[in-house]
């Protein structure tokens, strides 16, 4: 049995957000530049995409470039927007075929004017697409996106258009970056760090963490399987008993 026949397709997690990180220490365990590592990487990126869609999973968020990231040396962050809008750019086509719709979460305002132009054509190519949603964090950060939605609900209340008794959890999850998408039940970590580096901080409350030693550019489908199979070997108890659950499932049986 292969691991890709061990998953229970009717257990799929609908969202899985993926931090893939371990491009730099990967090239350079090569003797190779850093941003062969990144190079490297748009060819995981290519794999695990494939992957989801595959398995018919609804939404897959790659954490591709943080607001922390900005502070990297010059030429990495240069080249590194480079290599994500040409290969968005060149994408397009692969995605459309695929019936993928792509989105993208982050502070837009700090992107070049060429990444902004060049991602607004691919967002409005793809639109019409109902197969996945590929979600690229870029220029995201958890911390970014909570002030800026503090900041507008504040704003909706000073203009009468929210009332501040009424905010419950759904208000905020209307004005963060994800509005619409559902919470992802999986994250993976690639290259052994065990953080979330300000990734989806809110929407990872109940989430089901999955960290791996395997460097991002290495990262293909059969590492995607076992990471789902460990997901659907946990038991997600959501505050109660284990007892409680089971009583659920007798209960719907
Ligand atoms: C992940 O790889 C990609 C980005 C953060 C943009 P890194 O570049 O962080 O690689 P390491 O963690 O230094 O090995
Ligand atoms: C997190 O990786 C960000 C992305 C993968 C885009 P980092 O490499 O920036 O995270 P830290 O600095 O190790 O926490
Ligand atoms: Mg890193």
């Amino acid at each position: 049995m292969t691991s890709k026949e061990k998953i229970d397709l009717q257990r799929l997690p609908r969202h899985i957000a993926i931090i893939m990180d371990g491009n730099g220490r990967w090239a350079q365990e090569q003797g190779q530049d850093r941003l062969y590592g990144h190079f490297h990487g748009v060819e995981s990126v290519r794999n695990i995409v494939e992957g989801c869609a595959e398995l018919n999973v609804e939404y897959l968020t790659l954490y591709a470039f943080s607001t922390e990231n900005w502070d990297r040396p010059e030429p990495e962050v240069t080249g590194l927007m480079e290599l994500l809008v040409e290969t968005i750019r060149k994408e397009v086509p692969i995605l459309n075929r695929n019936n993928i719709r792509l989105h993208v979460i982050g502070d837009m305002s700090m992107l070049p004017d060429y990444a902004k132009q060049a991602l607004s054509e691919a967002l409005e190519m793809t639109a019409a697409n109902t197969g996945l949603n590929l979600v690229m964090a870029l220029s995201y950060s958890s911390r970014w996106e909570l002030v800026n939605a503090v900041k507008r609900i504040a704003r909706d209340v000073k203009e009468g258009k929210v009332d501040p008794d009424a905010i419950g959890q759904d208000t905020l999850q209307n004005y963060l970056a994800t509005s619409g998408f559902p919470d992802p039940e999986l994250m993976i970590r690639t290259s052994g760090e065990y953080r979330i580096s300000n990734f989806l901080l809110y929407q990872l409350a109940y989430a089901e963490l999955y960290f791996t030693s395997t460097r991002w550019p290495d990262f293909r489908k059969e590492h995607l399987y076992e990471a789902i199979i460990d997901y659907q070997g946990r038991e997600r108890r959501f505050g109660k008993t284990g007892r409680q659950l089971q009583e659920e499932v007798d209960a719907n049986a």
